[in-house]
């Protein structure tokens, strides 16, 4: 249905796309892995219009084709959905639907149309998505369906789904793999873009692999492994599994007293106490919006507590703010990159000095050291693979993985005693995931406290010396993570329900 053939993108001088050619069959769903940065994004934006190539040719069903802008795209019966969502947080499902249905024609403005044609798609897929929702009181599971039907709702054949799974529940992932069968079944052809071999092996036809702008390898997924596909991803072994000794706890260091807070649909955190120790990763498991995001940014300082107290290395933070926390060495790593991590329109190198950039070394009597800095910045690219690591870039460049490396090596640069870390490796390459759970456990061998928020049960099992559950706000339950089963902390997680 859809072939590349030596498709090339140059952005400035970095070389994005160098040769890929590929081959995505009618009716199949079709994967696509490699490291951070290797261009898939890129490759997909071409076949949506997003960029024009500066080289090589896209076939649909055979014939040559030229696809200028999304538009283009759209009237080819291509659809795509980004990497990171673009709906209008105020605006109904319906609304953000046809905005920009770039039909421009009144009819296709009439709302009460458009709600009853979504209601279609949505019921034949069994989505289960109102129509006059509100975006902003949707799950990020139900926006990721609102971004599908946005793209079905303009008759797409062809999806793009640049890693749709990066944010979902585990439940949510195998609910919107149901409906990814369901839309092949439809006739549908997918392409899918993750770094989850899992998830790879769970849901694909075939596999393309790219490397350095380059497409190098492409099997039929009932012929290769999660151990193969990592080889031909990353160029060597990888550990797929986290192996690390047992934790060897000091003194407490974080210590959390009947800790209440407020979020947006009233109460988020009810009442919870744990401490985390020197030496332990404390992990914290639950069900996305159950409390986690906002009790590991209340104790970063970044919401205000309502009752209860936080206290680290004995001292009274509880209402200290951000700049007296990272005078205490506390890092954050957040799990929303782009609203709390990164200054996308900055140099890397202003970015790797966010929350340090007033007190020595990077700044001394006042006046910024450039010297220093530059340091700071070459250090945290080269420790962490950020590429291309050319400390002038604007974050807004990095391609979404290296964007997350950059933010853990400025937190990590800290020399934190607490680390806070949400979703460490969301959108990371598998070398990458590998690369950063040794570092994290590496902080914890030299003493340090971390506490570990993750939707991945897996990571936060794998990563923590002991586990919390919390449901609702309030912890139900502390498990052991070497000896409990996936099914005793779903259980936790759900309430049994
Ligand atoms: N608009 C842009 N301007 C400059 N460089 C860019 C731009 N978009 C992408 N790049 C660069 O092109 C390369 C490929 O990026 P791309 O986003 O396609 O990678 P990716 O394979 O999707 O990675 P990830 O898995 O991290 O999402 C990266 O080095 C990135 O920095
Ligand atoms: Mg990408």
């Amino acid at each position: 249905m859809l072939e590349l053939r030596n498709i090339r993108k140059v952005f400035g001088d970095c070389v994005a796309n160098d040769d890929v050619s590929l081959v995505v069959h009618k009716g199949t769903i079709h994967a696509i892995v490699g490291e951070n940065g290797a261009g898939k994004s890129t490759a997909m934006k071409i076949v949506y219009g997003f960029y024009s190539p500066d080289g090589g040719e896209i076939l649909l069903d055979g014939k040559p084709v030229t696809i200028r802008n999304p538009h283009d795209a759209i009237a080819l019966g291509i659809g795509m959905v980004h990497q990171h969502f673009l709906l209008v947080d105020t605006m109904t499902v319906a609304e953000n639907i046809i905005l920009g249905a770039e039909t421009g024609s009144a009819v296709n403005l009439d709302l009460d149309e458009a709600n009853l044609k979504i209601r279609e798609l949505s019921d034949s897929l069994r989505l289960n998505i109102d129509p006059k929702a509100v975006i902003e009181d949707l799950s990020v599971g139900q926006q990721q369906k609102v971004e599908l039907l946005k793209a079905l709702y303009r008759d797409a054949d062809l999806l793009i789904l640049d890693e749709p799974t990066a944010v979902l529940t585990p439940q949510e992932v195998s609910e919107f793999f149901t409906i990814l069968r369901k839309m092949k079944e439809q006739g549908k052809t997918i392409v899918i873009i993750t770094h989850k071999l899992d998830e790879v092996l769970a849901i694909s036809d075939e596999v393309t692999v790219m490397r350095d702008g380059k497409t190098v390898g492409n099997v039929k997924t009932s012929e290769t492994d999660a151990q193969a596909l990592a080889r031909m991803i990353v160029g060597r072994d990888v550990l797929l599994r986290v192996e690390k000794p047992d934790a060897n706890p000091g003194d407490r260091l974080l210590e959390v007293k009947g800790l209440t807070v407020k979020g947006r649909h009233g109460i988020a955190v009810n009442n919870v106490s744990f401490q985390v120790r020197e030496g332990e990763i404390v992990g914290i498991a639950g069900i996305e919006g159950n409390g986690q995001t906002e009790l590991i940014e209340t104790i970063a300082g970044l919401i205000p507590v309502e009752s209860g107290a936080v206290l680290i290395d004995g001292n009274d933070v509880t209402r200290s703010g951000v700049k007296k926390l990272k005078e205490l060495r506390v890092a954050h790593i957040p799990e929303d990159r782009h609203k709390r991590g990164l200054l996308l329109n900055s140099s890397l190198k202003e970015n790797s000095i966010l929350g340090v950039h007033y007190r020595p070394p990077v700044a001394v009597s006042g006046f910024l050291n450039d010297r220093s800095i530059e340091k700071r910045v070459t250090g945290i690219l080269k420790d962490f693979d950020v590429r291309p690591p050319r400390p002038e870039l604007a974050a807004r460049s990095l391609s979404g993985g290296n964007q997350q490396k950059l933010i853990i090596g400025r937190e990590f640069e800290l020399d934190p005693k607490l680390l806070l870390v949400s979703q460490p490796t969301r959108g990371v390459d598998i070398g990458a995931i590998e690369f950063i759970h040794r570092a994290i456990i590496e902080l914890r061998d030299k003493g340090r406290a971390i506490l570990l928020v993750s939707a991945e049960l897996e990571e936060v099992t794998a990563l923590a010396d002991r586990l919390l559950v919390i449901r609702e706000g309030t912890i139900v339950g502390e498990v052991d993570p070497k000896t409990a089963t996936v099914e005793e902390i779903g259980l936790l997680m759900t309430g049994g329900k």
